[in-house]
């Protein structure tokens, strides 16, 4: 997607070194830094300088390259393995793109480790950008449906977090289907929900909406059920980290609760999820997803922002930010959700929806 007219993707190799946005920066900085050994992945992922499961994924599997370059011996690229897989809990994309890894390694030699990653990796971002591209072309017609209801009347889509462009390799899962849509000429407007405590939807999804052009609101996190109850919500698009192999689906915190807001009002509830966000092996979201847990006092005690004079500052409304909890994801269970949009097709939230998309997985 284009930053300020330019085309760019969250991850890159520019000149043999490997390039990402840090996200903490954004909206008020568009800082690119490099990935040049294990250490800078795992941090970029544990720190949050990239999120979202698909960009997880896509720098944990760069991780994987950087650091066999630095040191291709089986013991390091076993710890290569180890570490990554322990930087971010909930999202599934972070272990199905390592374990990729290994099997691309498996019976190489040392020296064409490297190599064989690398592309790897070059090849994981072409792909990951098309399956959200396919994603956005099956969710944008769902968009086109509500249209023939609404009589030229602008079609308003819910989201929560942020499910963009930046949360993956380029147009998003969540967000796809809207710029398909916007860019086809239909009248969209987003609402979107702030999602504290990070702030994604404030932060992320408005500057990726604003830079596109594309009409949106932001909300607070409590807002959204009450738009719904006066038909002011057509559609909901969410993301996922981890959906089971039975549809349930794990998000950012308070993707549940808008889902039960949504079924209490008949609104349409789609979570947009391509295939490595499925978690084959899992068939209970409640009882078998990790919800990480992070920091309360760091990010719920304490927000950052800028102030009117443009600087920089980090404030807390509390009496005692150390007073706190942080459950950094929920699950919904699959009873809420209205279908599943993969780069295969549309498909009922079910093990036999599910399925019929991906017969492989029989
Ligand atoms: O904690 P984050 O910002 O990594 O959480 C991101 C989300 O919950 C996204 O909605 C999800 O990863 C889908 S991204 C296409």
């Amino acid at each position: 997607m284009k930053v300020n007219g330019q085309d760019m993707r969250t991850i890159w190799v520019e000149n043999d070194t490997v390039k990402i946005i840090d996200q903490r920066f954004l909206p008020h900085e568009l800082k690119i830094i490099p990935i040049e050994n294990l250490e800078d992945a795992r941090a970029a992922i544990a720190d949050m300088k990239v999120r979202g499961a698909p960009c997880i994924g896509a720098t944990a599997m760069y991780g994987m390259a950087v650091s066999v370059r630095n040191d291709p011996s089986g013991t390091a690229v076993k710890t290569a393995y180890d570490v990554l897989n322990a930087s971010r809990p909930t999202a599934v994309n972070l272990k199905w793109a390592i374990d990729e890894c290994m099997k691309a390694v498996d019976g190489l030699a040392e020296a064409e480790r490297a190599d064989a990653l690398f592309k790897l990796s070059a090849k994981n971002c072409d792909d990951d950008a098309q399956m959200c591209s396919n994603i956005g072309d099956y969710g944008k017609t769902l968009l086109d449906e509500i249209a023939k209801h609404k009589d030229g009347a602008t079609i308003n889509i819910l989201t929560h977090c942020n499910a963009g462009w930046v949360a993956t390799v380029d147009w998003g899962t969540a967000i796809s289907p809207i710029y398909k849509a916007f860019n086809a000429g239909m009248d969209v407007h987003v609402w979107v929900d702030e999602t504290r405590p990070r702030s994604q939807g404030a932060r992320l999804t408005a500057w990726e909406l604003e830079q596109h052009g594309v009409p949106y609101t932001v909300i607070t996190d409590n807002s959204g059920g009450h738009l719904m109850q006066h038909g002011l919500v057509d559609i909901c698009f969410v993301g996922t980290d981890r959906t089971t192999a039975t549809g349930d689906v794990c998000n950012k915190i308070g993707t549940y609760l808008k889902a039960l807001a949504a079924f209490d009002n008949n609104v349409p509830f789609y979570v947009c999820a391509p295939s490595n966000s499925i978690d084959w092996d899992m068939q209970d979201g409640l009882k078998e997803i990790p919800i990480e847990v992070r920091s309360g006092e760091q990010e719920v005690g304490w927000i950052t922002g800028r102030d009117e004079k443009g600087v920089i500052r980090r404030v807390t409304t509390m009496p005692d930010p150390k007073k706190t909890r942080n459950d950094a994801f929920d699950v919904t269970p699959r009873k809420y959700i209205t279908g599943l949009i993969t780069e295969r097709g549309i498909t009922n939230a079910s093990r036999a929806g599910l399925l019929q998309l991906f017969p492989e997985k029989t």
